[in-house]
């Protein structure tokens, strides 16, 4: 089991990241939260980016750890089919409530299983919260997806519509998926495996 120092805030005068660093024992992990970037700093540790700027970054540092098992693969693998069924509508102007349907489970899920489980673990607010507006964004862009299949059936939208739309919503996806991919995931995955492996039971596939 893993245990949580307190957060160290290197923003804070007087706060030394050597220090902080020196202090983790084996199945200890601290959060660092700084105001720029930490790379070079962080070698010889398992890091995780919870935070990635512009205006501050945050990240949970372990001492070195071996791969985990990827028991959560099977929300990568829903991201991928997300990616999947929106370029299909997308390239075919058809009935997007796959993409949907999909889309909206997989948020309600995380929300209910993995996000609960990464605060519980990490007692930290700002990852998912900063994850939650992203999930409101994209619930918010949802209902514009049918009307503009309908518009690409219909042979009314150009490239640059098309382009356009990709921009105002299916990039937040994208960014939203990386984020998860490279913080979420493997934070649970490594720190607390058997939990994670509950929760990605309750991620059921598309078909
Ligand atoms: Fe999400
Ligand atoms: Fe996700």
């Amino acid at each position: 089991m893993v245990e949580l120092l307190p957060p160290l805030d290197l923003r804070a005068p007087g706060a030394g990241l050597l220090e902080g660093l020196s202090e983790l024992q084996d199945h200890q992990a601290r959060v660092l939260k700084s105001r720029h970037p930490l790379r070079v700093e962080l070698e010889g540790f398992t890091a995780w980016p919870l935070v990635n700027g512009p205006s501050a970054y945050y990240y949970l540092v372990h001492t070195p750890l071996p791969l985990a098992e990827p028991v959560l693969e099977v929300v990568r693998e829903q991201h991928r089919q997300i990616v999947a069924l929106y370029r299909e509508a997308m390239a075919l102007g058809s009935d997007g409530a796959a993409f949907e349907q999909l889309l909206s489970r997989h948020m309600d899920t995380e929300e209910r299983t993995l996000y609960p489980l990464y605060q519980q673990i990490v007692q930290e607010e700002r990852l998912i919260r900063e994850l939650g507006y992203e999930h409101l964004g994209l619930r918010r862009g949802l209902p514009e997806f049918g009307p503009f299949l309908r518009k690409i059936a219909a042979g009314e939208t150009s490239k640059r519509d098309k382009d356009g739309f990709d921009i105002r919503f299916f990039h937040l996806f994208e960014h939203h998926m990386e984020r998860e991919e490279e913080s979420l995931l493997p934070v649970l995955e490594h720190l607390c495996p058997g939990e994670a492996a509950q929760a990605a039971r309750q991620f059921t596939s598309a078909s």
